[in-house]
Parts: C-alpha cells; sequence; structure tokens
C-alpha cells in the first residue's frame, strides 16, 4: 500500500512540489520557471471572486493543459446532467435498494448511475445526485468535470485517486470533495466499489457558519486533507474525458495528464474522515433542526437557503429527556435526498439498506416508519448510543427531479409509503357538546 503524505486545513493556501526547488518562491510566474516546467492557472472562482471565497491554483507541470486535440462526444451511458426534463418531477416519496455492482468489466465513470436532480450547470446552479458501482479501475484515462466539483461518499470499497495535485485514498466513512476542473483518475485497490456523488453545479461547498456554536465543532478546518504533489512522466496514449454542460466529450493526449510537480493554491482537492465530524446536540430536550449536522454547504444567493447542503447522521449519544428522539414527522421547503453508508439509519427500522436511496421532495410529508414510532414512543429515555451507523443527506433549495432511469430502474421499491400506511389514529377524548 502506498503512503501518502497530505497537507491540513479547509480552505488553506496550500503549496506542494515534488521535486525541491520546483516552485517558484516570491511569484507565480517567473520569466523561466524552473526545469523549464510550464506555469498554468486553475481558477475555480471569478477572478475578482471575494478573497474569502476565491480559489485558484498554480500549476507548475511538464507541458501546459493546452497541449491537447479536440474534443469529440462521447457516449454518456446512464450519467445525467439539468435541466432534469426527462419525467415528470414527483412529489411522492420515492426509495431505492442499492444499485447493483457490474458483472462485465466497469470503470468509475463508466458506472456512474444518475438519480436526479435539479438546476443545470447552464446556469451554475443546483446539484446532480449520482450513484457509482465499477470493478475496474481507470487506466491511462482521466477524468475532469467542467460542470461542477463531485462530492464523493463511498459506500463500499475504497477509491484511489489520482489528482493533478496528488494522490487521495478515500475508503467508506470518508468523502472526497474533487474541484470543477480538476482532472482525476479513479483506481480501486481492493477492488469493486460503490458509493455516491453529488454533482454540485453551484457555489463550491465550505464549512458552515458556527454561529453560537463558537469557534470550534462540527466539521473542524484542520481535518480536511490535501494531496501532496507527486507527478507522472508517463509517454503513452491517454484518454482525456471531461463533462461539458452535460455531456461526455474525449480527447486523447500524447501523455499523462498527471505532469505536475509543484503548486500551490487553494483551488484543491480534499479528503475527509467523517468520524473526525464533531457531532453536536442537545444535552437536554428535543433535538435541533438537521442542519447542526452540516458538514458543507454550498450557499445559493438566498442567504441560509443552500444551493445543496450535506448533511450526516454519524454515531451519537442519545440522551434527550421526556424527548421523541428520532426524526420528528415534518414536511420540509428544502428536497432531501439521502443514503446509508452502513448500519441501519434512527428513523427507518427495516428497507432503506447500505447503498440505497431515499428522496424526499419539497413538502412531501415523511418521518419515522411505523416501527420506529412505536419503539421511540414506548422507549425507556435513559442515555443510548446511536452505534455502527453512517446515514447523509443531500439537502437542496430546489426540486430534486429523478431520472428516467432512476423512475424505471429495478432498485425501486414500489411499497415505501406502506411503512407509513398503518400509523394508528390517535384517541382523543370526545368533545363534550360535540356531535357526532
Ligand atoms: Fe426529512
Amino acid at each position: 500500500m502506498d503512503t501518502i503524505h497530505y497537507l491540513s486545513g479547509f480552505g488553506n493556501e496550500h503549496a506542494s512540489e515534488a521535486i525541491p526547488g520546483a516552485l517558484p518562491v516570491g511569484q507565480n510566474t517567473p520569466q523561466r520557471v524552473a526545469f523549464g516546467l510550464y506555469a498554468e492557472q486553475i481558477s475555480g472562482t471569478a477572478f475578482t471572486a471575494p478573497r474569502g471565497e476565491n480559489r485558484r491554483t498554480w500549476f507548475y507541470r511538464l507541458r501546459p493543459s493546452a497541449t491537447h486535440p479536440p474534443y469529440r462526444r462521447t457516449e454518456a451511458r446512464h450519467l445525467r446532467s439539468g435541466p432534469f426534463d426527462e419525467v415528470p418531477p414527483t412529489p411522492n416519496r420515492l426509495r431505492w435498494n442499492p444499485h447493483p455492482l457490474p458483472t462485465e468489466p466497469t470503470t468509475f465513470i463508466e458506472g456512474l448511475f444518475t438519480m436526479g436532480g435539479n438546476g443545470s450547470p447552464a446556469i451554475g446552479a443546483g446539484a446532480a445526485v449520482h450513484v457509482y458501482a465499477a470493478n475496474t479501475s481507470m487506466v491511462d484515462t482521466a477524468f475532469f468535470n467542467a460542470d461542477g466539483e463531485l462530492l464523493i461518499v463511498p459506500q463500499s470499497g475504497t477509491l484511489r485517486i489520482v489528482t493533478e495535485m496528488g494522490v487521495l485514498r478515500v475508503p467508506p466513512g470518508h468523502v472526497a470533495l474533487i474541484p470543477r476542473g480538476v482532472r482525476m483518475r479513479v483506481e480501486l485497490p481492493d477492488g469493486p466499489v460503490r458509493g455516491y456523488i453529488c454533482e454540485n453545479y453551484g457555489a463550491s461547498f465550505r464549512l458552515p457558519e458556527l454561529g453560537p456554536i463558537g469557534a470550534n465543532g462540527l466539521a473542524n478546518p484542520r481535518d480536511f486533507l490535501a494531496p501532496t504533489a507527486s507527478y507522472e512522466d508517463v509517454e503513452r496514449p491517454t484518454r482525456l474525458v471531461q463533462k461539458f454542460q452535460g455531456h461526455l466529450w474525449e480527447t486523447t493526449l500524447d501523455h499523462s495528464p498527471f505532469d505536475v510537480v509543484a503548486w500551490h493554491g487553494t483551488h484543491v482537492p480534499y479528503a475527509y474522515d467523517l468520524a473526525r465530524f464533531n457531532t453536536i446536540n442537545t444535552v437536554s430536550f428535543d433535538h435541533p433542526d438537521p442542519s447542526i449536522f452540516t458538514v458543507l454547504t454550498s450557499p445559493s444567493e438566498t442567504p441560509g437557503t443552500a444551493n445543496c447542503d450535506f448533511v450526516i447522521f454519524p454515531p451519537r449519544w442519545m440522551v434527550a429527556e421526556h424527548t421523541f428522539r428520532p426524526p420528528w414527522f415534518h414536511r420540509n421547503v428544502m428536497s432531501e435526498m439521502m443514503g446509508l453508508v452502513h448500519g441501519v439509519y434512527d428513523a427507518k427500522a427495516d428497507q432503506f439498506v447500505p447503498g440505497g436511496v431515499s428522496l424526499h421532495n419539497c413538502m412531501s410529508a415523511h418521518g419515522p416508519d411505523r416501527k420506529t414510532y412505536e419503539t421511540a414512543v414506548a422507549a425507556d429515555l435513559a442515555p443510548r448510543k446511536i452505534d455502527n451507523t453512517l446515514a447523509f443527506m443531500f439537502e437542496t433549495r430546489w426540486v430534486i427531479a429523478p431520472t428516467s432511469a432512476a423512475m424505471e430502474s429495478a432498485t425501486l421499491q414500489s411499497d415505501y409509503d406502506a411503512c407509513w400506511g398503518e400509523l394508528r389514529k390517535a384517541q382523543v377524548p370526545t368533545k363534550e357538546g360535540s356531535t357526532p
């Protein structure tokens, strides 16, 4: 197994060089870069974005990225993109069983299956939710996404993600954040993989504000790990595939595009271990809104109303007194797509299994299933730890329209509504004077 070195800290101005002296000192574009390397900037935000939000990185590479032949359209298989108009968005609650692992050789990019989404890369707002299932490492192939950043949530199997900035190792329980435009190659060191992806067309994910929580807590910045420079000097035909305005395009280079010898900047990939999330919740009664579990947020133009939030339901102690402890019944203006990495989600006693997906769109009524409800109202409220569980949610201000492939998939459960169907009516005393 390779030893991977990381740089610590979300949003930092990171710097790394694989060869001492490759990184210019005191300027970005010397007249002659060391070793004849080419200086090249990648801008993840507009040049004039406010300093706190500005994301850009300087590469020092064997060849500039501009040395490529024209791209041509290529097969996108089950990958779809906004605008999502294949089927009318449904107000019905939907739930899917895990996406099956492939039986034919399938790489990470070939194994993408879009569940749904909203907005569009054309307007730079919204998000898509994909699942992936693959059994073959990408070889002499690289991918980048011009349409948005990728938040990758492995459910099964480890990803080794080679990027222009270096290598990330991402097992289940960890996530990877690959910025817009950054080239990647996904290898499967331990065999087949399955997981989830939020493709974010909008403002890049950042840590949420902490407000009265204070200076610490939730996902702490230093636990986000950026790779260190490691380059390939490989002269072999390499497919370079990009997603651009919803379609896949590819060209063939005569070399590996992972030829960055040194880099510095803020537009960088990260790996994050969700076990490092400092979970905060009630120590008295009731539980706060699940926004207390926000790991990363992509804001929209409306304050407090996210283009997309990434929220987790990790292991945690439940201590609330005189409280219904599972997630409550609710209807939400925001739309919620959930997944489960492992264990059991505390609102669903069964049928929501690791690798599965659920969708509760704007104002659709949902909450604990009957079994969960009846157990919770009868429970002894001693302190209890919910352990060995990791559910998550992509929550977005726009309705998530499923793809036609998701609606036609054999994994779509036909009886999801039944889990609430048998909730018993409350028995209130007959009002005096009321007529039957
Ligand atoms: Fe919900």
